[in-house]
């Protein structure tokens, strides 16, 4: 199965820049990645101003964005109110939150687990009503920067919940980039004996220096093969103290690509779309002269 990458820059990566980032080079930036082979672009959040001001501008970036009909385009929606405003524009995919421990949830999005049930449920409803693929995100899903380590039945239950709600898929975040392929083993482990790994997209920051090396034993050893990876390595989210960037596209593009897998991504083109932003960039590809690659 061919490697399916959902860029995740535009969201989890901007999230956290303190500087404003103009709603031009945004879009400029979209406009490149949408160039570079990736499956899915998460372009933005229809969260609250106040909460993430760095995406307080989703409605003018999707108006403006160039799309590429190869390309899927979405954005996270955490309520009923997200979707009003998502629901002005035009988006192929939602995507909706919860975590595998109450306090991240309260800090988070300011509802403990059950909440965020019923508050994802109506908006997965509509959304599908509207015609809308759906992805349910479940957060600290192996380490919670709160509670430690989480246990995997329960993230088990709460993926097993979500596809009960009517998501398509559900990425799990390792939210802190503590996860080691031992981890990754103990979760996948119970949770492809009852769910199809084409739904499970894997989600990981790379704080630790651990995430290529959950990516790889995620694809080699259990068939998953859906990743969300970031430009850059760019990424982190503000309520995950000390929580750096995700896994760097390019960085895991080269990985799996050195390791067998068929990954359609362009490299320079995603270092060259990264770099179009003037930030320092996490990955380590993005450092290697561009004649190795
Ligand atoms: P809340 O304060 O509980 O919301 O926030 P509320 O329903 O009580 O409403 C309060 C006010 O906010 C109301 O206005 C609403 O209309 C307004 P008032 O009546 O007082 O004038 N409001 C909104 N305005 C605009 N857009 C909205 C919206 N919702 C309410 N969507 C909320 C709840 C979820 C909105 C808030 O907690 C929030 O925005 N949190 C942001 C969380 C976030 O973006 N975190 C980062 C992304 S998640 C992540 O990074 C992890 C991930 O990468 C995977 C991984 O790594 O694990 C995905
Ligand atoms: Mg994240």
């Amino acid at each position: 199965m061919r490697i399916w990458i959902t860029e995740v820059a535009p969201r989890d990566g901007l999230q956290n820049v303190k500087e404003r980032i103009p709603t031009d080079r945004k879009v400029a930036f979209v406009d490149m990645l949408s160039e570079t082979g990736v499956d899915e672009i998460e372009v933005t959040a229809f969260v609250h101003p106040k909460w993430v001001p760095q995406m307080a501008d989703a409605q003018d970036v999707l108006r403006r964005i160039k799309r590429n009909p190869k390309v899927i385009y979405s954005a996270i929606v955490p309520n009923e109110k997200g979707l009003e405003r998502a629901l002005e524009t035009d988006l192929d995919k939602i995507a909706v939150l919860t975590a595998a421990t109450d306090t991240f949830n309260l800090k988070n999005i300011n509802t403990d687990i059950e909440g965020s049930f019923q508050r994802l449920i109506p908006v997965v409803r509509k959304a599908k009503t509207e015609g809308l693929k759906v992805r349910g995100y479940v957060s600290v899903a192996f380490w919670c920067p709160y509670e430690g380590k989480v246990p995997p039945q329960r993230v088990k239950d709460m993926v097993l919940r979500l596809f009960d709600v009517g998501v398509d898929e559900v990425s799990l975040g390792d939210t802190i980039g503590r996860a080691s392929p031992s981890d990754v083993k103990d979760l996948l482990e119970i949770i492809l004996k009852d769910i199809p790994p084409d739904k499970i997209v894997l989600h990981f920051h790379a704080t630790y220096g651990m995430a290529i090396a959950n990516v790889i034993c995620a694809w080699k050893e259990f068939g998953i093969y859906r990743f969300d990876t970031s430009a850059g390595g760019l990424g982190g989210c503000p309520y995950a103290p000390g929580a750096s960037g995700n896994a760097a596209t390019e960085d895991v593009a080269f990985a799996l690509r050195e390791s067998g897998a068929d990954v359609r991504v362009d490299i320079k083109r995603v270092i060259e779309s990264a770099e179009s932003l003037g930030l320092p960039l996490e990955s380590a590809i993005s450092r290697v002269p561009r004649e190795n690659l």
